[in-house]
């Protein structure tokens, strides 16, 4: 058995979380005991990661339904779809935040008692959880299936199993082949300014005995020459219906560089992180995070007091950068806007 760590986890009265901010070298559970403290998590990236904090936000908003005391439906329902807008002010640019708390809202539109809306917001939230690991081995079998004869591969920030609810998105089909005793080469980009990639996707893949070498962002052409990268992957916080993708800043880089250098460049997303409401990449809103994420490294300062900073959190690589999106209903290759609907098909 290979060691994958997992972050969210519900304990009735409140949810512990993997303490992302602590990694890798404390590993630390934070007890998040009502919706202030997971809208807290969330914002400082002590949860982070599109699935897992669409996931936390769920148990959030179960938490705060627990915790008031009150026998009137109604005022309950408005109370929530308060906490709803409060939890989805946390973080703006994955769209699977606003999808598990609507899911969440949707599911006692029909309930019958406070009581029963209580229960249902969590077993709903448990729901979101379960699917989210068996979505992420979908697309990680899927992925492998793109992968397998290429050894060599880069991703940048972590798309990993603490990103979601386990296995991860990008980081899938290297847990997978590993389980098959495949073997892979992973190229990790440290990824600045937080060093997801540095402190957290090296982190996962070490302990599932996964290889990887970390490199800093700005080796990546001369490390996809020399080392002969076969393949980029990355994940998604939020894909357009026309493909185009919002990921870590740095994203869009490489997409250009496995253009220049002719190697793949693919997308694994879950379909809660595909938003056909976006039209295109250029609705989709941007998180701009503080000034001190690139003035300070480690609580370090690097840079002159006061300096201008610009500090975008994610970019939008074009769908036409793309080559194909892997989702847990299959890989599908462009023109997204047709492709990416018909994913929903089956979908109720
Ligand atoms: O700012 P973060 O760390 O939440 O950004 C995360 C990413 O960009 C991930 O690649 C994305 O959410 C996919 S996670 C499976």
């Amino acid at each position: 058995m290979i060691h994958i760590p997992r972050s969210v986890e519900w304990h009735d009265t409140h949810l512990t979380i993997l303490n992302q901010q602590a990694l890798p070298h404390k590993t630390e559970y934070l007890e998040l005991k009502d919706i202030h403290d997971v809208w807290n998590a969330i914002a400082t990236l002590k949860v982070r990661g599109a699935p897992a904090i669409g996931i936390a936000a769920a148990y959030g908003l179960a938490l705060a339904a627990n915790q008031y005391e009150t026998d009137d439906l109604d005022e309950l329902k408005q109370r929530l779809q308060k906490d709803r807008d409060y939890l989805a002010s946390a973080r703006p640019t994955a769209v699977n935040l606003f999808w598990a708390l609507d899911r969440l809202i949707q599911s006692i539109a029909d309930a019958s008692s406070v009581n029963e809306a209580k229960t249902t917001l969590v077993h709903e939230a448990i729901r979101i959880q379960i699917e989210d690991e068996d979505t992420c081995q979908q697309i990680g079998e899927h992925a492998l299936s793109l992968l397998k004869n290429k050894k060599r591969v880069m991703t940048i920030c972590n798309a990993g199993s603490i990103a979601t609810a386990r296995y991860g998105t990008a980081l899938a089909p290297f847990y997978i082949a590993k389980e098959k005793d495949m073997d892979f080469h992973v190229f990790a980009l440290e990824t600045r300014p937080v060093l997801q990639g540095a402190r957290l996707t090296t982190w996962e893949l070490m302990q599932a005995g996964i290889d990887v070498t970390l490199i800093t962002d700005n080796m990546a052409a001369h490390t996809i020459k020399t080392k002969n990268i076969d393949a980029i992957i990355v994940g998604a916080d939020r894909i357009a219906a026309n493909g185009d993708t919002a990921n870590k800043i740095g994203t869009f880089g490489l997409a250009l560089l496995a253009k220049a250098f002719n190697i793949p460049f693919y997308v694994a997303a879950p379909l809660s992180s595909i938003d056909l409401k976006t039209k295109t990449g250029q609705d989709i809103p941007i998180e701009e995070r503080s000034a001190e994420e690139i003035t300070y490294i480690a609580g370090v300062s690097i840079a002159p007091k006061d300096v201008n900073v610009y500090n975008p959190a994610f970019d939008v690589t074009p769908n036409e950068l793309i080559t194909a999106i892997i989702t847990e209903k299959g890989i599908v290759y462009g023109p997204y806007e047709q492709a990416l609907p018909r994913l929903f098909e089956s979908e109720h």
